[in-house]
């Protein structure tokens, strides 16, 4: 059996490359990557590393792959079209099964960012090809990438409410995608969040504690949010989706108790605590 995985050369893709290498062997994977000079290292390693872009999908490059990551695209309006793209190359290749790195709850999530992975389940269901569903809440990762700023201001802003999150680890993300591929079945449906869930007051409870500096959540409106975010210099259409994301977190989009994650892994998720201590390490 071959086991590709497309959009290989990002950080989710660069976890679980190594762990899918460990499980099923090197010669038996194929990393499917715009710029195969990205993962030279994995090509080195025996890794069959092959041009792949969503953009220009080519079933040539699927040729003899049994089962497909397709971990999903990251400009943001374009996925769908993509996803489609690959979809249809997949099945015009003869690949056996697609597992497709979804969003959280992906039919009823309110967060703007989950039209275009509806639209990929759509597709996938209407294609036939037998897949799976790796519907990912959000990574730990998206809380602890600027820390700085906000310890040094003692302030870390939102419109999160008092909404839960349950967030886990990228690595933890990337073993369930390795397990699913592997191991699942055809129809599976996968809500993969972490097993705790924190508040962003909890959140910044935690920063302040690891820190040993004052931190505290404030609170805003999504609209305040957005315009926060725009002060600080992100591009409007990116303020706005990480304040709609926020927002829709005080209503817990985020939150999901059901520890499908732990279970599909076999050990318990990051907790966020320790996320933040190797951020801050
Ligand atoms: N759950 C979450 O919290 C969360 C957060 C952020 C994103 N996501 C979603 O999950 C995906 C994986 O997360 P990540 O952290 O690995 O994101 P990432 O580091 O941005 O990786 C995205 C990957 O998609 C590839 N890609 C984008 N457009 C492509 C195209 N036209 N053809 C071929 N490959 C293409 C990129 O290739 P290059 O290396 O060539 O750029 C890269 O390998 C993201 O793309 C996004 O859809 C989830």
């Amino acid at each position: 059996m071959i086991y590709a995985v497309a959009g290989a050369s990002g950080q989710l893709g660069r976890l679980v490359l190594p762990e899918l290498v460990a499980k099923v062997g090197a010669a038996n994977v194929v990393a499917l990557v715009r710029n195969p000079a990205k993962l030279a290292e994995m090509a080195a390693s025996g890794v069959s590393v092959q041009a792949f872009d969503y953009d220009m999908a080519d079933p040539a490059a699927l040729g003899g792959v049994g089962r497909l990551l397709l971990i999903s695209a990251n400009e943001v309006g374009k996925r769908s079209a993509q996803h489609q793209a690959v979809i249809d190359a997949a099945k015009a290749a003869g690949v056996g099964l697609i597992a497709y790195t979804s969003i959280l709850h992906a039919p009823t999530s309110t967060i703007g960012l989950a039209g275009e992975h509806r639209d990929t389940e759509v597709a996938l269901a209407a294609s036939g090809v037998p897949h799976i569903l790796l519907r990912n809440g959000w990574y730990n990762e998206n809380y602890t990438g600027a820390l700085g700023p906000s310890i040094e201001h003692g302030a870390i802003i939102g419109a999160a409410g008092a909404g839960r999150i349950c967030s886990a680890s990228r690595a933890d993300i990337a073993a369930a995608a390795v397990a699913a591929l592997t191991g699942g079945a055809a129809g599976d449906i996968h809500e993969l969040a972490g097993d705790e869930a924190f508040t962003m007051a909890e959140f910044a409870a935690h920063v302040a504690r690891i820190a040993g500096k004052p931190v505290a959540y404030v609170d805003m409106s999504q609209a305040d949010y957005a315009a926060a975010l725009e002060g600080v210099g992100l591009p409007g259409w990116l303020a706005a989706m990480l304040a709609n994301s926020s927002f829709a977190s005080s209503q817990d989009a985020l939150f999901d108790d059901s520890r499908t994650l732990s279970r599909l892994i076999g050990r318990p998720t990051t907790p966020i605590a320790d996320t933040i201590a190797a951020a801050l390490a």
